[in-house]
């Protein structure tokens, strides 16, 4: 079987070259591989958590649907859909919800960096925390275990989540899988190089810090974000230290190794803090023009990306909604008439396993009763012919004994004669145990 990778990104904000370099390229170039079978998605439903404006929300779709299939992605190929397009994912969210500790999400770094500052600030810990927040990692192991994805490209800050997923997946398997493994369980995948991209301030390129590069800007606005990345103060002519500038990191992270090399060896030689940002909008700009065009085509004809999409949702469907059957299935949500009818397999069955043997001893003619493990759990009396023994049975059989606990006994007694019962049993449980077997032979 092929290795599912899947991957999501939160529908806030218009893509930064840190989302390209860390998520959207490796993932893209990994889907071109024989060996995988891709999933893509966007992330909407968590982009409800941190946003509340719906125009936002609406072109940020809009624009990262764009990006992917611009950055090159094969909808043929791949899996590419909106979360919000599987209703199957809020439903197995659910189902993972209730399987969740309250106590690992407890734990979750980012609902307890919300804590952390609100403390700090003297608020309420849970202050502005919204169920959506702290129920953020359930989300994303329902996104993941709904496609069994081997393998989960993801930042350096999101492998917790990943790993949330393994526990709560590993935790339904075992309340509900009876032996069977629902959910696979999904690895983190961090592409080592350029996992987290440093943005403008050398912090890690994010919409929360305002420091980012755009992807799809005009030459233009790339060149001038490129001016505000914060150098040291070194002049022109002066060695500079490749290695702790976040200029060369950005560099590196989109040059040849050839090229990388090249740059770090004229920055130690003097190369101008200019000069090294106008050969990084060179690079930038070769690099992303002709998918920048890509995108702003796909933006002019928003219908051609509604299909697309649409597409990708009734192929994720087509695992989605069987998958979910079964797990509705295990957890007890099932059609009454499916109850009914596995009702009847069980009293079948017990029947079936269930013995009953008539026999002849020293004291007269008796009968017994054997469990499925064929155990003895019920002796007659002796009667003084089979006939008297075999009516007996029969009305056992019939439902027509009644049939009562006596201590750690049970008793069957016909118009208030005993006529058979059990050894004394172990406990309770046992008791329980053989008065439904035996209520069970009444109920074929
Ligand atoms: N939380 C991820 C992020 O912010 C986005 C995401 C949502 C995701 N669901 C996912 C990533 C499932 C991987 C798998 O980057």
């Amino acid at each position: 079987m092929k290795t599912r990778v899947l991957t999501g990104i939160t529908t806030t904000g218009t893509p930064h070259l840190g989302n390209y370099a860390g998520a959207i390229r490796p993932a893209i170039e990994a889907s071109k591989a024989t060996d995988v079978e891709s999933f893509y998605f966007l992330a909407d439903y968590h982009a409800l958590i941190k946003c509340d404006d719906p125009a936002r929300i609406q072109q940020s779709r809009l624009e990262i649907a764009a990006t992917w299939l611009a950055g090159g992605l094969d909808p043929q190929k791949t899996t590419f859909y909106r979360q919000s397009d599987i209703p199957e994912i809020p439903e197995l969210c659910w189902l993972l919800t209730c399987v969740a500790a309250k106590g690992l999400l407890n734990r979750a770094h980012a609902y307890k960096a919300s804590v952390d500052q609100n403390v700090a600030a003297g608020e309420d810990p849970d202050a502005g925390v919204s169920m959506g927040l702290f129920s953020y990692p359930v989300l994303m192991a329902a996104d993941i275990l709904m496609f069994n994805a081997n393998r989960v490209p993801v930042g350096r800050d999101q492998i917790q989540h990943v790993e949330m997923a393994r526990d709560i997946g590993q935790r339904f398997n075992h309340l509900f899988g009876q032996g069977r493994e629902f959910f696979v369980m999904p690895e983190a995948q961090i592409a080592e190089e350029v996992a987290t991209l440093p943005g403008l301030d050398g912090r890690k390129m994010s919409k929360s810090y305002d420091n980012t590069i755009p992807l799809f800007s005009s030459s233009k606005e790339l060149k001038a974000a490129i001016a505000r990345i914060v150098t040291d103060s070194r002049l022109p002519g002066e060695a500079k230290d490749a290695d702790s500038s976040h200029l060369f990191t950005l560099y590196k992270a989109f040059a040849s190794e050839e090229q990388a090399a090249h740059m770090h060896a004229d920055l130690g030689a003097g190369l101008a803090w200019g000069e090294a940002k106008q050969r990084l909008f060179e690079l930038l700009d070769g690099q992303l023009s002709e998918s920048r065009e890509r995108y702003h085509e796909l933006l002019a004809r928003p219908q051609d990306l509604e299909d697309i999409l649409q597409a990708g949702a009734v192929k994720a469907r087509q695992i989605a909604t069987p998958f979910l059957a079964e797990l509705r299935e295990a957890v007890g949500l099932r059609n009454f008439v499916q109850v009914a009818a596995t009702g009847d397999k069980k009293a079948r069955k017990v029947k079936k396993a269930v013995r009953t043997v008539s026999f002849r001893d020293d004291a007269g003619f008796r009968f017994r009763v054997l469990n499925a493990a064929g155990e003895d759990i019920l002796l007659s009396v002796a009667f003084a012919d089979g006939r008297a023994a075999g009516q007996v049975l029969k009305a056992l059989q019939a439902g027509e004994l009644e049939l009562r606990q006596e201590g750690l006994q049970v008793q069957a007694l016909q118009a208030g004669e005993l006529v058979a019962q059990s050894d004394s049993l172990a406990d309770e449980t046992a008791c329980q145990d053989v008065l439904q077997i035996l209520q069970g032979l009444a109920a074929e």
